[in-house]
């Protein structure tokens, strides 16, 4: 027993160390493709999805993530790892887990990290397609926050409970009163569920029961759950399948810990892009929520592979609790390091059908804050273009509707990803629209409004496409302000 221990252990180091290798060996190449992002959380090289284990965790910021280091394609789960200071700049870590026991063989997925007294703590599933059940959770720890070692006490929960399925996923751990806690995905007869568990050393996991299940209408499998205290509420986050048109939801709650039942509030679509799935959150030393999310989506065109890579996370959000019971997302205050030379205007009259209001503003690394003034707009749509190119042929386009009340943006004629045209309602107060854009590229993250409303994109325009404009349409609108930034590199 204790030699097949350190012969995994050792197994396990084998393999971490080879997937190194090969991201170290195949990175050079990767770096020289113009799609790759500057400021945003990505793999050297190779595949990745869900973001995992974000933790807080002496004085630094971790990101582990989904990452298969062979190729560009999903494949064996390992997790890769970034780590930063200031949620800006992030330098890249070994891969930290590798899939090597036979409870996990098939890879390591989605999960959680904690501090749990100075020792990191990965709680992640362990997946085998072949197994019954296919899917239990894990444990790794870590002394150093750099190299993990898998417990021998693994798997921590065997078996799912009876109210849910085999697809048992994506475990979830925080602390509330000394105890700790983890919400499991699960789902059972067409209705998605997150299955509490307690424990007091997160090695002996004691079954609660269903915290929240889908009224019927909020998918049949609920994965990557998150339930987090904001302010005097609960909110829980999750990645439901089968939710037709809506891919992440959040809803705002109570929770009660005696019964460990979640009683579900006002919820909505996280974000209304085509590119948002799997975030997850952590609490920082200041006492903030903040939020990170897989950029990409299943089933999408993603053109990079071509070039060895896919995938990149979002910027990191804030989440606040806003209007008693709605969330909202925002670019942390961090992101202003990255700010360099400033364009700024005032006070224009966009007419229909008209061009080159912005003179001066161009790139493909940009933050832009523009204001617009609809008590005397006659235009039937107006909004902000970015990454258009000299010819008109390419743009993305930010989009308001103020009759049918829609946010969204348009991706048609973004370049050579997937097009398509996505967003959801948003209402407008005191005829004031306040968009705030993060544009770096392959990539266009909209927030409305303070955050109400966001909506994350992947584009794949030319490089050479930098242009940025307003515009209207069939009438007028007043553009108010209009701030831009071009944005450094983060290395
Ligand atoms: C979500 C997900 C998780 C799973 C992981 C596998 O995108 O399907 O449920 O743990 O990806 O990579």
């Amino acid at each position: 027993m204790t030699i097949n221990r350190s012969l995994s252990v050792e197994e396990h180091e084998k393999l971490v160390e080879k997937a190194n290798d090969y991201v170290k060996k195949t990175s050079p190449e990767v770096q020289q493709d113009p799609h790759r992002l500057s400021f945003h959380i990505m793999a050297e090289a190779g595949w990745i999805n869900d973001p995992n284990g974000l933790v807080f965790y002496n004085g630094e910021y971790h990101v582990f993530f989904q990452h298969h280091p062979y190729s560009a394609d999903w494949g064996p789960m390992h997790w890769g790892h970034v780590k930063s200071k200031d949620l800006v700049h992030w330098e890249p870590q070994p891969i930290a887990l590798a899939p090597n026991m036979e409870y996990d063989e098939g890879g390591c997925f989605s999960g959680s990290a904690v501090d749990n007294n100075g020792e990191l703590t990965l709680i992640y599933t362990g997946h085998v397609d072949h197994k019954s059940p296919k899917e239990v959770q894990c444990v790794a720890v870590s002394q150093d926050g750099i190299a993990f070692s898998k417990l021998e006490e693994n798997p921590v929960v065997s078996m799912p409970p009876a109210e849910g399925s085999e697809d048992f996923r994506d475990p979830k751990v925080w602390n509330e009163g000394g105890i700790w806690y983890m919400v499991v995905g699960t789902g059972k007869d067409n209705k998605g569920k997150a299955a509490l568990y307690s424990s007091s050393d997160l090695r002996e996991w004691e079954y609660v029961g269903i915290a929240a299940e889908s009224d019927g209408t909020q998918g049949v499998m609920w994965e990557c759950p998150d339930l987090f205290p904001i302010a005097h509420k609960h909110a829980l986050l999750l990645s439901p399948m089968e939710m037709e048109n809506t891919k992440t939801l959040y809803i705002v709650g109570d929770m009660d810990y005696d019964t460990g039942k979640f009683e579900q509030g006002f919820s909505q679509e996280i974000d209304f892009g085509f590119d948002f799935y799997a975030p997850q959150t952590l609490m920082d030393d200041q006492g903030r929520r903040i939020m990170i999310g897989w950029m990409d989506m299943w089933g999408e065109k993603m053109p990079s592979q071509e070039k060895d890579w896919a995938g990149s996370m979002t910027i990191p959000r804030e989440v606040q609790l806003v209007e008693g019971q709605k969330l909202a997302f925002k670019p942390v205050e961090e992101l202003k390091q990255l700010r360099g030379e400033r364009h700024s205007f005032s006070n224009i009259q966009v007419m229909d059908n008209q061009e080159g209001y912005l003179e001066g503003l161009q790139g493909d690394t940009l933050e832009i804050r523009a204001q617009f003034d609809l008590s005397t707009a006659t235009a039937s749509e107006f909004g902000l273009k970015v990454r258009c190119s000299g010819d008109g042929q390419e743009e993305t386009l930010v989009v308001y509707n103020p009759n049918t009340q829609q946010l969204y943006v348009d991706r048609d004629r973004s370049g050579i990803g997937n097009g398509g045209v996505k967003g959801g309602h948003h209402e407008v107060k005191d005829d004031r629209l306040h968009l705030h854009l993060f544009v770096d590229r392959s990539s266009v993250e909209v927030f409305a409004d303070g955050g109400i409303m966001t909506m994350s994109n992947r584009i794949y325009p030319s490089p050479s496409s930098q242009g940025v404009d307003v515009f209207s349409r069939e009438g007028k609108v007043n553009l108010q302000s209009l701030h831009a930034w071009t944005l450094k590199p983060m290395s």
